[in-house]
């Protein structure tokens, strides 16, 4: 939906965005322009950052970086910094995730999660800080249904998650005592329509099958916008995204049934997956959508303002896509009823295999 603002409400607003190459952080790239920020974009792939700028018409400063080493996050700061003149806002978005249960995922692959996910995430935060109480400025980090809710099947992304949240309030305590005047926020998204799915790597050898009801990329991004311009601790993002979280806190038993079925949909995927997977490689073209049935928010707007208000014929998609979810549930029901076989524990992590040409031998089924 275009924005229905007259004056830009970030003009001039030195932004760092991350994981601005894809999914929202791609779709939030022209909305921040938009807004009259001024932009430093962060992600591996340095390609996809410049030709979305070019793309967009947009003055950003493109900076390739590996969230996972320090040294790069750090450095990506400094320029950043240097490049702008100094920081009002960042907008921690950059995620990556690894698929399969905990045995079948090698801990290096589950370490390489948490490092992009949430020690990435720390430490582009920890560099940018002086430079947000110079400027009062504020921190805007794309959280997760998942820092609050456990994620069978991806319990080191819902670990790092759940981590950032944990880091993310205690700053802004921190930051309160201090009395330094930046804020902390955090939009927390249900399943997101993005690559993120498709591209992540697979212990299991298979690609989860996707999720069968999505928001749009937008929906996220937009939120990430008006969260930039006006802070607020965490908004948890969607009515469905609402529903599953007050599920989890006060009808527990109800929600852990509910993330079993989430576990085998999940597992019942029956395409291969590329290896190594995003987690490790980033040569998958950019895109904003991974093209799963997605819509926009109905609560969305009721949560950050009539920005985000839905396209019309959204109570339609979501009608449909809950159809579908229906129908495919009842084809799904052997595969659903029990539950779904783990694989042997891997010899090496996804990074040290080669890709793949037919079955991986590291995972073949017990
Ligand atoms: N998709 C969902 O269902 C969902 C739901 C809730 C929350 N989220 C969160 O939304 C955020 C954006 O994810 P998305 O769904 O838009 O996924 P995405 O399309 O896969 O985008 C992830 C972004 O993170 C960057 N990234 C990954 N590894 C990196 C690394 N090592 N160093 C620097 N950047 C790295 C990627 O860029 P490069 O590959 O170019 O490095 C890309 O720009 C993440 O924080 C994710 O956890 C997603």
């Amino acid at each position: 939906m275009p924005t229905t603002s007259t004056a830009p409400r970030l003009a001039g607003k030195r932004i760092l965005l991350t994981g601005a190459s894809s999914g929202v952080g791609l779709s939030a790239v022209g909305l921040f322009a938009a807004e009259g920020a001024r932009l430093v974009l962060v992600a591996r792939r340095d390609d996809a950052l410049r030709a979305s700028v070019r793309r967009q018409g947009i003055d950003a400063e493109v900076i390739p970086a590996d969230l996972a080493d320090r040294e790069q996050a750090q450095a990506a700061v400094a320029r950043a910094v240097e490049v702008l003149g100094g920081l009002d806002v960042v907008v921690s978005n950059a995620g990556v995730a690894v698929f399969g249960h905990t045995l079948e995922v090698h801990p290096d692959d589950f370490d390489r999660t948490v490092a992009v996910t949430f020690t990435g995430a720390v430490d582009v935060i920890r560099a940018a800080l002086p430079h947000l109480r110079e400027s009062r400025g504020s921190i805007v980090a794309t959280g997760s249904l998942m820092t609050r809710v456990p994620l069978p099947t991806w319990g080191s992304y819902a670990a790092a998650k759940h981590a950032l949240r944990g880091f993310l309030n205690t700053l802004a305590i921190e930051e309160r005592e201090q009395r330094s005047g930046v804020t902390v926020s955090m939009v927390h998204p249900g399943p997101i329509d993005t690559p993120l799915f498709a591209q992540a790597s697979s212990a299991t050898g298979d690609k989860p099958r996707v999720p069968p009801d999505a928001y749009a990329a937008d929906v996220v991004a937009r939120a990430l916008v008006e969260t930039a311009v006006r802070p607020r601790r965490e908004t948890v993002l969607g009515g469905e995204t609402v529903a599953l979280d007050v599920l989890y806190a006060h009808a527990r038993p109800l929600a852990d049934a509910i993330l079993l079925m989430v576990d085998r949909w999940y597992r019942s995927g029956e395409e291969q997956a590329s290896i190594p997977g995003s987690l490790w490689s980033t040569d998958a073209p950019p895109a904003i959508s991974g093209r799963i049935p997605a819509r926009q928010s109905l609560l969305a707007p009721l949560q950050l303002g009539g920005r985000l208000r839905p396209d019309p014929r959204t109570p339609l998609r979501l009608a449909a896509n809950l159809a579908r979810a229906g129908v495919r549930a009842l084809q799904l029901v052997p595969a659903l009823r029990r539950p779904a076989p783990e694989r042997r524990p891997p010899v090496t992590a996804l990074r040290d295999r080669a890709p793949r040409q037919g079955q991986d031998p590291v995972n073949v089924p017990t």
